[in-house]
């Protein structure tokens, strides 16, 4: 192989310089003198590898790959190690099939419950998105398979996607929609990410300088690929100028001709030119290989892991009077056409070609018996379907309700008009109910769903797109073989309603305004002390876990917290422990509290275990945009540490010494109030030495006239009668 280096591009003709910047066709980057082509394929639940001469872009005709859960589900395993084994078992498959380039995990922030993509999303929460993408990178990676994460950035629905313009203020964005991009890039330094297809702020994100170079390269390092999503790129020029190298997948000659073109009439420097193409060989010299030799993988082996893996991450709702797990001796009766035709994956370019389905039907226990109840491909209830339904229902023991929206209502590449079931579902389970009411809901979804009928249900069990292991998996839970362990990594609204982006979202088509600011899921419902349906971060066990001895330790530059967890019940059960941090200093609006670290802890019945989690700065933060700089502020903080974000077992006050004075500077604008509560000692001291002090106290004493001047700036002390000399005086000490 060949060195790559400027002097090996430069060496290249302009031609295949030109040819480099855009794919040879749907998976492969071009290949020249020295370099073979690369390829790369979908995607984030198991490989949709396509037969380039056959059906490059048909979604259904893809090699035979292991189907894993959509990350949906996988982010509520709320397991940086299950996230790492996932991309291992997707890097040994990806290098099996000789791919370059694995494209996924996609980590946008589930802003709307209408978004078409949101199955494909880890969360609404920017830490959680961020670690579980962090670990699923580091595991593919690690199998000499590169990333492509995506899709960069603020990609929050699918209607109009290719030139709707997310407008959001600097704050968030640096908050909520690109923190967790941050950290990937920091902490996994992935192989490429590709670059979505809406605007920001205006400007589409292919040809958008500031995300693209400033930020991404400029301010977090990134040293690798940016690729555009597929048809993202509306002038290529421009998009190459910007900081984009790959443009994906290419208009063939076209696309040579028109970097040819703008090279020779001076709107494109060769240089910049160079620079994309030296990125481009050196990601196919580091993670091409020969697409000839493909290999045999142990696929028996990854569909128990696909199992595990949704053992370990499905989420028991809703457990009253111990309904769950089954015991063998109820006859059961399993209603609704989604145990026999179950949704175990989403639809667009993350459809896998399953390697071995096994459904909820499949995997049923003997005493059980089915009946279809409602049709997938109908809305309407069908009266005979419902009849055998209700009959089963009366006489069995228990049933199983396997409800969930069907695939013509959730996929990519447009949004959903609802999130509640279809008509036939809810008034089948209505039905249903009325006649036995030891009924459990198993859900198949995408993303949430409004549950009407919960308080009539005692059971509600959430396993969203579960993989083509989702029978084994379902019945695992419901069983009681596992204990339940999976944590909601998105909020359950009572209703669409309640949700900040209701009324709104995909209204305008050109312009979707971030008005609910960072103030997304929990930290919405919790800003305004709604009730959900489920909180961010619930799930159920089994067993049950007790909490105690809460302890925090500012050390130099981090703050150590632990506490302890108990398994307090009979069987034995793991537990997604939370640490939520609440800032009560700074002078921005703040989230009643934010997540901030979490830790899965398995324990015996009895047994306790320590939990020591750090934390650093960055975890007390938010983001300054005056300074444009992250800021921790000194001063109150609450600690939470609790099941659920709804659930706080153990909380603490803590005073934070290792950041900075949330003053800042004080100026002749600074107001009297804040100099006089400022705790600072050296802004105490200037305020005795100075006088001020002396003068100050009667008024502060006063509550309404203390309370008028601490609304008046330094600058106008005179007008409350304090001399100038003091003023003065105490400026000079306080500088
Ligand atoms: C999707 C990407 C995907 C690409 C290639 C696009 O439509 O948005 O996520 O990687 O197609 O299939």
């Amino acid at each position: 192989m060949v060195k790559i280096d400027l002097k090996f591009v430069e060496g290249l003709t302009l031609e295949e310089r030109a040819s480099l910047v855009s794919g040879k066709d749907f998976w492969f980057t071009a290949k020249v003198p020295g370099v073979d082509r690369m390829m790369m394929s979908d995607g984030p639940s198991g490989l949709r590898k396509q037969d380039i001469d056959v059906a490059p872009s048909d979604v259904n005709n893809s090699v035979d790959a292991v189907c894993f859960p959509s990350s949906a589900l996988t982010a509520s395993s709320f397991d940086d190690d299950m996230l790492f084994k996932l991309g291992h078992h997707l890097g040994v498959a990806a290098n099996a099939e000789k791919l370059g380039l694995l494209l996924g995990p996609g980590v946008n922030i589930k802003r709307s419950p209408l978004a078409g993509r949101n199955f494909e999303y880890f969360s609404e929460d920017p830490l959680l998105a961020g670690r579980m993408g962090t670990a699923y990178v580091k595991g593919v990676q690690e199998e000499g398979v590169g990333v492509s994460v995506k899709h960069f950035a603020a990609n929050n629905r699918e209607d109009q996607r290719f030139t709707s313009s997310s407008n959001i203020d600097e704050r968030t964005l640096r908050e909520i929609y690109l923190a967790q991009f941050e950290r990937i890039v920091k902490e996994a330094h992935p192989a490429t990410l590709m670059c979505s297809y809406n605007r920001l702020n205006g400007t589409l994100n292919s040809q958008n300088q500031r995300l693209l170079t400033e930020i991404l390269r400029n301010e977090w390092g990134f040293e690798g690929l940016v690729m555009s999503d597929w048809g993202a790129v509306a002038d290529h020029v421009a998009a190459i100028k910007a900081g984009l190298d790959l443009e994906m997948p290419g208009k063939g000659q076209a696309s040579v001709d028109e970097i040819v073109a703008a090279v020779k009439d001076g709107r494109l420097q060769e240089s910049t030119l160079n620079r994309s193409a030296l990125r481009i060989l050196k990601v196919v010299e580091k993670w091409g290989k020969d697409v000839t030799k493909k290999e045999s993988y142990d696929k028996e082996e990854q569909h128990e892991f696909a199992r595990k893996m949704a053992d370990d991450s499905i989420v028991l709702l809703k457990n009253d009077d111990q309904q769950l797990p089954l015991n063998d001796h109820d006859s059961l009766a399993i209603i609704g056409e989604l145990a026999a035709k179950p949704r175990f994956e989403g639809g667009g370019s993350s459809h896998v070609n399953a390697h071995h389905v096994v459904t909820p039907l499949d995997a049923a226990p003997a005493n059980a018996s089915y009946a279809a109840g409602y049709s997938l491909s109908e809305t309407k209830p069908d009266e005979k379907l419902t009849e055998e339904a209700v009959q089963l229902a009366k006489q069995s023991n228990r049933v199983i309700f396997f409800a969930g929206f069907p695939e013509q209502m959730e996929t990519e590449g447009f949004d959903k008009k609802t999130i509640s079931l279809p008509a036939n579902q809810n008034e089948l389970l209505d039905q249903v109910v009325s006649v036995n009411p030891n009924v459990t809901v198993v859900l198949e979804n995408g993303s949430v769903v409004e549950m009407s009928w919960a308080d009539r249900v005692p059971a509600i069990v959430e396993t969203y797109l579960a993989g083509e292991a989702v029978g084994e998996a379902t019945w695992d839970i419901l069983t009681g073989k596992v204990n339940p362990s999976g944590k909601l990594s998105e909020s359950f609204p009572l209703r669409l309603q309640d949700n900040p982006t209701y009324g709104t979202f995909g209204k305008d088509h050109d312009e979707e305004d971030y008005r609910e600011g960072i103030f997304v899921g929990y930290r919405y419902y919790d800003l305004h002390d709604m009730p959900v349906r489920f909180p961010f971060g619930h799930g159920l066990s089994y067993t049950t876990f007790d909490y105690s001895d809460l302890q925090v330790n500012e050390g130099s530059d981090n703050v150590e917290v632990s506490f302890t967890v108990t398994n307090s019940g009979t069987v034995a059960g793991k537990e997604v422990t939370q640490l939520y941090v609440a800032n009560h200093v700074s002078r921005v609006a703040m989230p009643v509290k934010e997540l901030r670290d979490f830790a899965k802890v398995e324990l015996q019945p009895g047994e306790s275990k320590e939990v020591s989690l750090t934390l650093s700065r960055r975890a007390f933060s938010y983001y300054n945009v005056k300074k444009q700089q992250w800021e921790a502020d000194n001063g109150e903080y609450e600690l939470m540490v609790g099941s659920s974000s709804r659930d706080i077992r153990l909380s603490t006050k803590f005073e934070l010494t290792i950041g900075v004075n949330p003053l800042g500077e004080i100026t002749d604008d600074t107001y009297i109030g804040d100099v006089w509560n400022d705790q600072d000692p050296q802004v105490q001291s200037a305020l005795k030495e100075s006088g001020l002090y002396d003068v100050l106290k009667p008024m502060m004493a006063d509550e309404q006239w203390g309370a008028i001047s601490a609304n008046m700036p330094l600058r106008s002390l005179a007008a409350t009668g304090v001399e100038e000399e003091t003023r003065e005086k105490f400026m000079k000490l306080v500088k």
